[in-house]
């Protein structure tokens, strides 16, 4: 692998598994596990986009709240303080996803950081939880900037950080939105397809398509579009 300033990684949805909530969303609402755990993903982003939009930032703690207190009665489901609780506290206990930890270790050479969405704190505990913080050198959050990825900026935080030229940075995602944002900032990308789905028709492409993190490696990365 080309030797880069730094490799970034995304973490939710590419480090970390946010379908490790479903389990619980189940236990709670029998037969609504799925469409909860999805469609609670789908309003935490939707709130990140609009948030940034409006100029009016919450940080991601809140707005995971938030999304959870709309998608519950969206769906007809009744949310208990006690359950509410519980499954935002399955935020803070993520699966990472099985090839992590060795496909990180296998970068050890490189510069590893985390850019995400998440507050330092969540990001500190699900990191920790997931076991991954040992295989990272740096963990960067949008909250000091106080807006949301895509916006330019946030990708800025990488290259501020490494000292470099966007170019120079290898930015890992398996959010093609996520992708599409870090490609229009410069950075090299590398999409994470995991879900085997489409190309997001946002006018920009990676440089990479991998179908999991074990080929972002010193010897594997090779899926150019
Ligand atoms: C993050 C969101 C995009 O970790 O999942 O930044």
């Amino acid at each position: 692998m080309k030797r880069f300033a730094g490799v970034v990684f995304d973490a939710y949805g590419t480090l970390l598994d946010t379908g490790s909530v479903a389990a619980a969303c189940e236990h709670h609402f029998p037969g609504r596990g799925a469409q909860l755990t999805s469609l609670w993903r789908v309003r935490q982003l939707e709130y990140s986009w609009l948030r940034s939009l409006m100029g009016r930032y919450a940080d991601f703690w809140q707005i995971t709240a938030d999304a959870l207190d709309y998608a519950c009665p969206a769906l007809g489901l009744h949310l208990t303080p006690v359950v509410r609780d519980e499954l935002l506290r399955g935020y803070l206990t993520l699966r990472p996803f099985p090839e992590v930890p060795a496909a990180l270790a296998q970068l050890q050479d490189q510069r590893r950081m985390v850019l995400s969405n998440g507050t330092p704190a969540m990001l500190e505990a699900g990191l920790a939880y997931a076991g991954l913080l040992p295989h990272l050198d740096v963990v960067l959050s949008v909250a000091p900037l106080g807006i949301y990825k895509p916006a330019p900026e946030v990708y800025a935080m990488a290259t501020v950080h490494l000292g470099c030229a966007p170019a120079e940075v290898l930015f890992v995602s398996a959010n093609g939105w996520d992708i599409a944002g870090a490609t229009a900032f410069g950075l090299t990308t590398c999409w994470l397809n995991r879900a085997n789905a489409p190309l997001e028709q946002l006018g920009v492409a990676p440089a990479y398509i991998v179908r999991d993190l074990r080929f972002v490696s010193p010897t594997t990365v090779s899926c150019s579009v």
